[in-house]
């Protein structure tokens, strides 16, 4: 087997085919190919990798360069996307090869974190990564907002083509992931995909600033209005897109949109019937995992006040022992020879730091071990967070 990157046309030839077989539809060769031509650009900067045999491309891997929010610190991160594997090759450990590969290439490249949408969680959980909350949806029909379309609210709204209001939205997003833990973006390459979608956007706008923006597209007349999340910087940018949307009453039967972490539609208004939904299907809808790819490359993210010694077992790219030192609000890290308090996979850490199971559970789920009493300074250190991820890839 030989690995070797590709880039630009050659993606055409090589990768595109393998995930155009995995995840399309089975389309002509020529829609395949017009299709994948238009996407290309979208795909320029990511790290794409393929295993050959022969010549014949038989499995590729790719990371997109993004950034996302660590416990306040913006960093970057690598989206795995784009893994699949010729049919007739599957299972012989090529995948395996090519991530092993990828994601130390995307550490030596400074990327301390990766995030993935996985087909099966218990695939990427062998490579280290751990499940995420998984993102939730509203259904509603814009009658049960009337109120909202009457109110006298601060600020205005602005309605175009999510060509003319892209970068308002792009604004917003990168205002956004500065204040949500787990909050991802795309690089520019990728972000202009949503550009170039034919999707319409409403944006919210006080004093002068972005305070929320919603990208959607009308299904059919008197059917779904069918929105992206409903993305705001509290309650004024939601009640104004809220306002908006309430004013397509005669003209589409509910509103599906995807919600940021924390809302509570319920209380949008009174006598207010809304579905929310968590739809969680494997495969096919799991929700997002992550993992971390550099101890070092986390210093300074924001810490609980405890210190100790942890070592990370069974994975090539993080196996090792490190102080961790929170005492000063900031993390510092250090390879270690001390003995270690708690002993930890890179599922475990990659739990620890993105805050989403209590280190109880992380011994009860075999990610790690330890005695009751260094729970409480794992807890301490790093202490519980609900992050968001935004990007969906
Ligand atoms: C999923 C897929 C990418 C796996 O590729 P592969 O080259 O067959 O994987 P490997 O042979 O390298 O297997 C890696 C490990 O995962 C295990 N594995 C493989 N397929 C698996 C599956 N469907 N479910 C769970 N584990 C699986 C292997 O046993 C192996 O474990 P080990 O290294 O501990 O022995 C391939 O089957 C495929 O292309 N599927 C269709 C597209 C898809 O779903 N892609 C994933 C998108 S997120």
């Amino acid at each position: 087997m030989k690995i070797r990157r590709v880039s630009g046309e050659e993606r055409l030839r090589t990768s595109f085919p393998l995930q155009s077989y995995a995840f399309d539809k089975s389309p002509t060769e020529q829609a395949v190919s017009a299709h994948y031509r238009e996407v290309l650009p979208y795909h320029s900067g990511n790290h794409t990798l393929i295993a050959e045999e022969n010549g014949a491309t038989v499995a590729a891997v790719s990371a997109i360069p993004m950034r996302q929010n660590i416990r306040g610190s913006i960093l970057p991160m690598a989206g795995v996307a784009g893994v699949a594997t010729h049919p007739l090759a599957r299972r012989q450990g090529y995948v395996r090869a090519l991530l092993n590969r990828l994601l130390e290439a995307m550490r030596d490249d400074g990327h301390p974190v990766s995030v993935l949408y996985p087909f099966r969680t218990s695939f990427y959980a062998r490579f280290g990564y751990v499940s995420l909350p998984q993102h939730r949806t509203a259904t509603f029909s814009p009658a049960g907002l009337a109120d909202l379309a009457r109110a006298t609210l601060p600020g205005d709204l602005r309605w175009r083509r999510i060509a003319d209001g892209y970068a308002d939205h792009r604004a917003l997003t990168q205002r956004l992931m500065a204040r949500q833990h787990g909050f991802s973006i795309f690089p520019d390459f990728r972000a202009v995909s949503l550009r170039d979608d034919r999707k319409w956007a409403v944006t919210a706008h006080v004093d002068g600033q972005v305070v929320g923006a919603l990208s959607y597209r009308i299904d059919e007349h008197l059917g779904q209005l069918s929105a992206d999340t409903l993305l705001h910087t509290g309650p004024h940018g939601r009640a104004l897109l809220l306002s908006f949307l309430a004013r397509h009453v005669d003209q589409v039967d509910r509103v599906n949109l995807w919600l940021l972490p924390g809302e509570t539609p319920e209380l949008w208004a009174d006598d207010f019937a809304v579905e929310t939904k968590t739809d969680v299907r494997v495969p096919g809808s799991a929700a997002p995992m992550a993992r971390v790819l550099s101890l070092e490359g986390l210093a300074g993210i924001a810490t609980g006040p405890a210190a100790l010694t942890v070592e990370v077992v069974d994975d090539p790219l993080l196996a090792g022992r490190y102080h961790l030192d929170g005492t000063s609000g900031a993390l510092a890290v250090e390879r270690s020879a001390a003995p270690a308090a708690a002993t930890l996979t890179a599922a475990g850490l990659s739990a620890l730091v993105y805050g989403v199971l209590d280190p109880v559970e992380i011994v009860l789920r075999r990610l790690g071990r330890f005695p009751a009493e260094t729970a409480g300074a794992l807890r301490d250190l790093f202490p519980p967070q609900r992050p968001y991820v935004y990007a969906e890839f």
